[in-house]
């Protein structure tokens, strides 16, 4: 029978996909267990939401309710108030129960028209918006009362409410604040500049409401063990391939994954992943994701550009050649750095700020080699 590709890249993985993580499982489980609020700020694609999804069932075991909200790209309070309905829908059946019983009394009263006709009523004033979103952020109150559980609430991509209004996340702090032993938050977010705004800034509802949690890239001894049990399982032996592997994925999760998955591709079946194999596979992954590295590239300044062309290749940013190089002024390049890492494009490991996406250095380096030519 043909082997399944063992190595998911695109969707967030279940708890016996996930590399390591178990320390950071079970500071959160303790600290949730505590009643403590923690805040999970890692680069986009380190594994946040797999990470929320473990230590989910781990709370279930634990006695408690779990609820993940996934804010991504929400543009309005109706659009909060959907995304946690949505939420409430996954609950085990009994919680459930509760949950969509109290939903139903928030939602806008729906009145019969003269012929029977269901008519929606009319667009809500805020303030009835403004109730049900509080409602809704209470749930976890209603479901304490009645089932002596405490609920788990997980918001991933929290800083997308700050695109609804400025005064969001003060609703949200007034409403969960009383929450006591009937919740426990947590809150993910990719974006560190916008992260650190609504957690970091002194007038802002959450500053210094959560223990913040950083997620570092994986060891590299873990992602061998792993990218060699799955070649294993599936008749195929990873072989001298996992070194160039190592190197360029270092150690970011989802790019480790993705270039394990084209590896595995090219490795034929019952053979040894060599060199040439890797070569085959890395040509298959630029080729594949040439569009999303160009686009993110595009978007880019050209001094952020320029600081990301220095840190991919090791050139000191404020070094004389390299401010020389390209055309910046020391205030420039630190200005570029700063968005660059507002952005989450770069991040400071081990005191030495680096390219987040190992893919997008390689193509950028590649790319400046080629003279500016396409890489194929
Ligand atoms: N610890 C891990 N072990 C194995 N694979 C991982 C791990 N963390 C992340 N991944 C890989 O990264 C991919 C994305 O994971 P996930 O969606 O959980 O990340 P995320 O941080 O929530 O991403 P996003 O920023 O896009 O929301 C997964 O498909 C998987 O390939
Ligand atoms: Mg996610």
């Amino acid at each position: 029978m043909a082997q399944l590709n063992p190595f998911v890249f695109n969707r967030p993985v279940s708890a016996e996909d996930l590399i390591d993580r178990d320390r950071e499982t079970v500071q959160m489980l303790r600290l949730v267990e505590g009643g403590h609020a923690v805040r999970l700020s890692a680069p986009r694609r380190y594994g946040k939401t797999s990470l929320l999804r473990r230590l989910g069932d781990e709370a279930e075991m634990a006695g408690m309710n779990y609820v993940e909200v996934d804010f991504y790209g929400v543009l309005s309070r109706l659009d909060v108030a959907g995304r946690l309905e949505d939420a409430y829908e996954t609950l085990r059946p009994g919680p459930q129960r509760i949950a969509r019983a109290v939903i139903q009394t928030l939602r806008p009263a729906v009145s019969v028209g003269a012929a029977g006709v269901r008519l929606e009523s009319r667009p809500q004033p805020e303030e009835r918006l403004g109730r049900r979103l509080m409602g809704l952020l209470d749930l976890p109150v209603q479901l304490y009362e009645r089932t002596g559980r405490r609920t788990l609430v997980a918001f991933d991509e929290f800083q997308a409410l700050l695109a609804v209004d400025p005064g969001i996340d003060g609703l949200f702090r007034s409403r969960i604040q009383r929450h006591g032993e009937a919740a426990s938050y947590v809150f993910a977010g990719s974006h560190p500049g916008l992260m650190a705004q609504l957690f970091g800034a002194h007038e802002r509802p959450f500053f210094g409401q959560a223990r913040s949690l950083p997620l570092e890239p994986l060891p590299n001894s873990d992602i061998v063990e792993h990218v060699g049990k799955r070649f294993a399982a599936t008749g195929r032996e990873v072989g001298p391939a996992i070194e160039p592997l190592l190197d360029l994925a270092a150690g970011h999760p989802q790019r480790a994954m993705l270039l394990a998955h084209h590896l595995w591709e090219r490795t034929p079946d019952q053979g040894v992943a060599e060199a040439e194999h890797w070569q085959a596979a890395l040509r298959d992954t630029f080729a594949e994701q040439d569009d999303a590295l160009r686009a993110t590239w595009d978007a880019l300044e050209v001094k952020e550009r320029a600081v990301f062309t220095a840190l991919a290749t090791g050139e000191p940013v404020f070094g004389a050649r390299t401010l020389e190089r390209f055309n910046l002024s020391k205030g420039g390049a630190q200005h570029a750095r700063e968005a660059l890492a507002h952005a989450g494009h770069i991040r400071r490991l081990d005191d030495v700020w680096r390219p987040v996406d190992p893919l997008l250095a390689r193509w950028v380096i590649e790319f400046q080699h080629n003279g500016g030519k396409d890489l194929h």
